[in-house]
């Protein structure tokens, strides 16, 4: 059975993109095969990653006209890739059309000669119909957060927005030692996961290297808190389903 998780957050700079990449990272290492899904039309995912101007991307297998199959790539590390680009941009579908997307991917996603295990979405910064339809497609949602008012904003209004999706928790990034105020305010509505993920400039240099922090800085602060919470995720996960 294939899993989706949507990592989501409507305030940008949060950490999504960096925690789906890491996530990715960790569950491919953890033995699973996994799929990374770039739904931000910004494509920082896709970028990372070293893939520029895809032919074929998400925005194709939503709208059926590619198959799932011929949009995927295969990353240097261990999972794949299904890309954005900026016509992703051009999505502004009714939502019953956005509910026959998110079937079909899941249809696509059936079809797969070896089906994926898991199917990490990482979504956009922007209250938006791509927002939306990652939160519907999703099975679990996780949101990363600062520690500062517009993140535990941005998480709110994501609760509120995603539907069918289980909550496994909002995850604090970027964290310095301190726990606050907003953490307290935030544990009354969701789980609050731990390992935080500490602040560390192995994430940004990394980027330079096209290489996730997991593989860039295998024993760093930051790598470590992924793996372990990427143990900890697919452990719950696997007790849910
Ligand atoms: N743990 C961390 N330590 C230091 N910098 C980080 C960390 N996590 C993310 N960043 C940096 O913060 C910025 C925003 O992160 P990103 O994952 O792109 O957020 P979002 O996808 O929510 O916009 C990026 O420049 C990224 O390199
Ligand atoms: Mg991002």
């Amino acid at each position: 059975m294939t899993r989706l998780i949507t990592v989501a957050n409507s305030a940008g700079g949060v950490g999504k993109t960096t925690t789906a990449l890491a996530l990715a990272v960790a569950f491919a290492e953890y033995g699973n095969r996994t799929l990374l899904i770039d739904l931000d039309v910004r494509s920082t995912a896709t970028y990372l990653l070293g893939v520029e101007n895809p032919r074929i991307s998400v925005i194709d297998v939503l709208r059926g006209s590619a198959p799932l199959s011929s949009a995927i790539t295969a990353t240097s590390e261990r999972f794949y890739l299904l890309p954005s680009d900026s016509r992703l941009s051009h999505l502004d579908e009714k939502e019953s059309d956005l509910a026959e997307m998110a079937m079909r991917l899941r249809r696509e996603l059936e079809l797969q000669d070896s089906p994926f295990d898991f199917v990490i979405i990482d979504s956009p910064s922007t209250l938006s119909k791509t927002l939306l339809l990652a939160l519907n497609m999703a099975d679990f949602a996780i949101a990363p957060t600062t520690l500062a008012m517009t993140g535990v904003r941005g998480v709110l209004q994501v609760l509120e927005l995603s539907k069918g999706a289980v909550w496994l928790g909002a995850l604090p990034v970027l964290t310095q030692g301190s726990s606050n105020d907003l953490l307290e305010l935030l544990a009354d509505e969701v789980e609050i996961l731990s390992p935080h993920i500490p602040k560390s400039n192995s994430v940004s240099e990394a980027a330079f290297t096209k290489k996730s922090v997991l593989n860039y800085a295998k024993s760093g602060s930051v790598a470590l808190a992924y793996r372990e919470l990427a143990y900890f995720l697919l452990e719950r996960i696997n007790s849910k389903s």
